[in-house]
C-alpha cells in the first residue's frame, strides 16, 4: 500500500516529468488580497498570472497547497467531522498551465496519473463536464466531453450545471468551466445494487470527487459580467486526503495514515476507542481536523484572536473543537448550555439537538 508521502511524491514526479516546475505551498493565511482571508485553493497565489497582471516565470507549475475552507465562497465547515471527506484544512495537489497546454493535455495527464500510475480501476471513475449556462450565455463544454470519450464510455461522462462545473475563485476573479473526476469506492455488491453514475454529486461518502480540472477562460467582474481573459490557462486541484482514502482502500479520509496517528493519540488522551460510537467518532474527527487547521494557521503566522482572520480561526476551529468535545463528554448534554447561537447552524447542533432552535448563549 502506498503511504501518503509516496502518494504526494508520485503526483509531483508525474508533473515534473511533464515539464512542470515544482513550487512550495503558499502560506495558508493571505495578507495582500482584500477579497480573500485564507488560501482556499491552489490557484490563489497565481491569481495575477491568470488575470495577466504579471507574466508567468514558469509556464507549467505543480505543487501541494495547504488550503483552509472555513469562510467565504468555499466553506466546508459544517460538514467537517460529521461526514468523512470534508476538512477545514486540507492539501490540494495541483498542476497549472499559464497560457501553455489546455484541455487535451490536462485530461490526458490526469487520466495517466490515476489509471497508469495510481492504478485506480477505470470502471470506478466518473467524470463531469460543464453543461452550459443560459444566464452567462455559455454553451456546454462539448470539447471536454469529446476528449473524455477517448478514455471512457459516454455513460460515465456526465453534464452538470454552473453550480458544480463552473469554478470561480470568489464573487469576482478568474473563473471557467471545469471537469471533475469522481471515484466510486463502494463494494461490488453496492455497485451492483445502484450504478455509480446516479450517485455522482449526490453527497455519497463513497462516490466522491477527487480532482477538479478548471479551464480558466474568464474573469468575473463585480457587476456579474464575464470578460474573456487574455490567455487560456489550466488550474487543477486534487484533494490529497481523499486520494489517500481511495489509494489506501479506506472508506473514510480519517482512516488513512494522514489522520490515524492523530486520531489514535486523541482517543488515548480521552480514554476512548475510535470506531465504537458514532457520536464520539465525530468528535474525535472534528478535534483531529481542527487541530491540524489551528496548528498550520499558527505556523503560517495567524494566532487565534478577536479580530479578522484570527477571529475566524478562533470561532470556527478553536470554539467548535471545544463545543463538540464538551458535548459528547457530557452525558447530560443540554442545548441551552452548549449550543452556540442557533443562527450559526453549526453541524454539532443538528447532530446533538435536532429540535434545537434557539439559545441565549453568545
Ligand atoms: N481551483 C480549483 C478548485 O479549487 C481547481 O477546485
Amino acid at each position: 500500500m502506498l503511504t501518503s508521502q509516496q502518494i504526494r511524491q508520485k503526483f509531483l514526479d508525474h508533473f515534473a516529468k511533464r515539464g512542470h516546475q515544482i513550487v512550495p505551498s503558499a502560506p495558508m493565511v493571505i495578507k495582500d488580497d482584500p477579497t480573500l482571508m485564507f488560501t482556499n485553493a491552489g490557484m490563489n497565489q497565481f491569481k495575477d498570472l491568470f488575470l495577466g497582471n504579471r507574466p508567468a516565470q514558469h509556464k507549467r507549475i505543480a505543487d501541494t497547497q495547504k488550503c483552509l475552507r472555513v469562510s467565504g465562497k468555499h466553506n466546508d465547515l459544517e460538514e467537517v467531522g460529521i461526514d468523512t471527506y470534508h476538512h477545514t484544512m486540507f492539501e490540494m495537489l495541483g498542476n497549472w498551465s499559464f497560457g501553455d497546454y489546455f484541455k487535451k493535455e490536462a485530461i490526458q495527464w490526469a487520466w495517466e496519473l490515476l489509471v497508469d500510475e495510481y492504478k485506480i480501476s477505470k470502471e470506478d471513475i466518473y467524470v463531469t463536464y460543464f453543461g452550459g449556462d443560459e444566464k452567462d450565455g455559455l454553451p456546454a463544454d462539448e470539447e471536454t466531453r469529446l476528449l473524455w470519450l477517448q478514455y471512457m464510455p459516454e455513460e460515465r461522462i456526465l453534464p452538470f450545471s454552473r453550480k458544480d462545473n463552473f469554478w470561480e475563485m470568489g464573487d469576482t476573479g478568474p473563473c471557467g468551466p471545469c471537469t471533475e473526476i469522481h471515484v466510486d469506492v463502494r463494494t461490488a455488491k453496492e455497485k451492483a445494487q445502484r450504478p455509480g453514475r446516479e450517485l455522482v454529486n449526490n453527497d455519497h461518502p463513497q462516490v466522491i470527487e477527487i480532482w477538479n480540472n478548471v479551464f480558466m477562460q474568464f474573469e468575473r467582474k463585480a457587476d456579474g459580467s464575464l470578460v474573456t481573459l487574455p490567455a487560456q490557462h489550466v488550474d487543477t486541484g486534487m484533494g490529497f486526503e481523499r486520494l489517500c482514502m481511495v489509494l489506501q482502500g479506506k472508506r473514510s479520509n480519517y482512516d488513512t495514515d494522514v489522520f490515524q496517528p492523530l486520531i489514535q493519540a486523541i482517543a488515548k488522551q480521552c480514554g476512548k476507542t475510535y470506531g465504537q460510537a458514532e457520536k464520539e467518532d465525530i468528535a474525535m474527527r472534528v478535534i483531529a481536523d481542527h487541530l491540524r487547521a489551528i496548528s498550520f494557521a499558527i505556523a503560517d503566522g495567524q494566532l487565534p484572536s478577536n479580530t479578522g482572520a484570527g477571529y475566524v480561526i478562533r470561532a470556527s476551529c478553536v470554539v467548535r473543537c471545544v463545543t463538540v468535545t464538551v458535548s459528547w463528554a457530557s452525558t447530560s448534554h443540554s442545548c441551552s448550555r452548549w449550543c452556540p447561537r442557533s443562527r450559526r447552524k453549526w453541524a454539532i447542533n443538528s447532530l446533538s439537538c435536532a429540535s434545537s432552535s434557539s439559545s441565549s448563549r453568545a
